[in-house]
């Protein structure tokens, strides 16, 4: 693959829903959604053939057969490197002067962005945190293992509610090379990096089941950037809890000055029921919206993958109750909670109901974002939202 192709290909991936074309005619749509949960259920299986139902019966099979779900998530939705290189150019602009280290995380997930931030700078540290245990154990193993000798001991990742951040436990790891900080104490009062004490655990994987080590007794350094991607301020409801949560970010932050960076969705195809997908070369992603409720402004959003080699369907292998904040609700709250300015920065996105190939990774994607004090409606656009300490 040439440097042209690579590069391509990069910003390709680094879209969220720019990469996908309508759904072909044929493909079995479901009709109902399950709660809030977001493990695939066992009827979330779904064999092509009908030969298959005997081995996908048999768990063990099944396991062995299938890629993680996690892992088929961070090849069709998620992009670190363009992130990071977004967030080092906000940082550079609206703080400057010194050089982002220190990462926050949240709603993380499988904390890809964070393994991927430590990867260029031994100096650099990450904090993640998320609800979901299993997603934050597979980053430990599948994820931070990646990174090398560093990633261990740069890397604290919690498991708990961003609306309680000194609640959550520090997830940890039995692993021979797996090092976990043993962090203690206060959190941002100061911008010191205090040496931690690293610490081998025994016990396997699991958040810690020793109050101390919460996010309240952790000695961690004060941010520079926090970080909350793929939506996922949509997973809060009311805007009490949005105010909250970003002062708890602006408490976690630098008082040299940090930025908050988020991102959301929207325009006209955000507010009707729509199906999408994309095809990568083993399988294809399919993102499904449900009705749009314009009282509540809510809707849901599942995630299906449909393995060509497997002939099987993960269909809800995620599923999200999303409220769809507009910029100005964002902006609002976000200076209610504290911050001192806001900044806009989006692209346009491609039309929803223009058919694309549906090969490979799709048509090449290469629009920027660009910050902007005004934007009409279209019928997609993603912004990145910047919110200076
Ligand atoms: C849309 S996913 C985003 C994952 C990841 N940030 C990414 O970029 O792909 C939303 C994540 O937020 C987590 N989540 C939802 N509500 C949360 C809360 N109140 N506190 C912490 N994590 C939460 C979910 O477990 C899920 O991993």
């Amino acid at each position: 693959m040439g440097k042209k192709e690579k590069k391509q290909r990069h910003q390709q991936r680094g879209s969220r829903r720019a990469d996908f074309y309508e759904e072909e005619e044929g493909y079995e749509a479901g009709n109902s959604f399950p709660s809030d949960q977001e493990q695939p259920r066992p009827d979330d299986f779904e064999d092509e053939e009908d030969e298959q139902e005997e081995k996908n019966n048999d768990p063990q099979h099944r396991s062995n057969d299938m890629p993680s779900k996690f892992l088929l998530y961070q090849q069709s939705v998620q992009s670190p490197k363009g992130d990071i290189s977004y967030m080092l150019k906000f940082f550079l602009m609206y703080v400057g002067g010194r050089q982002p280290l220190h990462l926050q995380e949240d709603f993380c997930g499988t904390a890809l962005l964070s393994a991927e931030w430590l990867r260029s700078d031994p100096r650099r540290t990450a904090v993640g945190l998320d609800l979901d245990l299993e997603a934050l154990q597979w980053c430990m193993e599948n994820n931070v293992n990646k990174v090398g000798a560093d990633g261990y001991s740069g890397i604290s990742l919690f498991h708990g509610n961003v609306l309680q951040p000194l609640e959550a436990k520090l997830v940890r790891s039995d692993e021979p090379q797996e090092l976990v900080r043993n962090i203690i104490l206060t959190e941002s009062t100061n911008d010191l990096v205090e040496a931690s004490a690293l610490e081998s655990v025994q016990g396997g994987l699991e958040a810690s089941a020793d109050d101390n080590c919460t996010k309240r007794n952790s000695r961690l350094p004060a941010r520079d950037i926090v970080c909350a991607f793929n939506y996922s301020c949509c997973c809060l409801h009311k805007r009490a809890d949005l105010v909250l949560y970003f002062k708890h970010v602006l408490e976690a932050l630098s008082k040299k000055g940090g930025i908050f960076v988020m991102d959301v969705y929207g325009g006209t195809s955000s507010e009707q029921k729509l199906r999408l997908q994309r095809r990568f070369p083993n399988f294809t992603y399919v993102w499904e919206q449900d009705e749009f409720d314009i009282i509540q402004r809510k809707t849901r959003i599942s995630l299906h993958f449909h393995l060509q080699k497997q002939q099987k369907k993960l269909r809800h292998a995620f599923s999200y109750s999303w409220r769809l904040w507009s910029l100005p609700e964002i902006r609002d709250c976000l200076e209610e909670a504290g911050f001192q300015s806001v900044h806009f920065w989006i692209r346009e996105m491609p039309d929803t109901k223009e058919n694309r190939s549906t090969e490979g990774f799709g048509v090449a994607q290469d629009v920027k974002y660009e910050e902007v004090e005004t934007f009409q409606q279209q019928d997609a656009w993603n912004a990145y939202i910047v919110a200076v300490a």
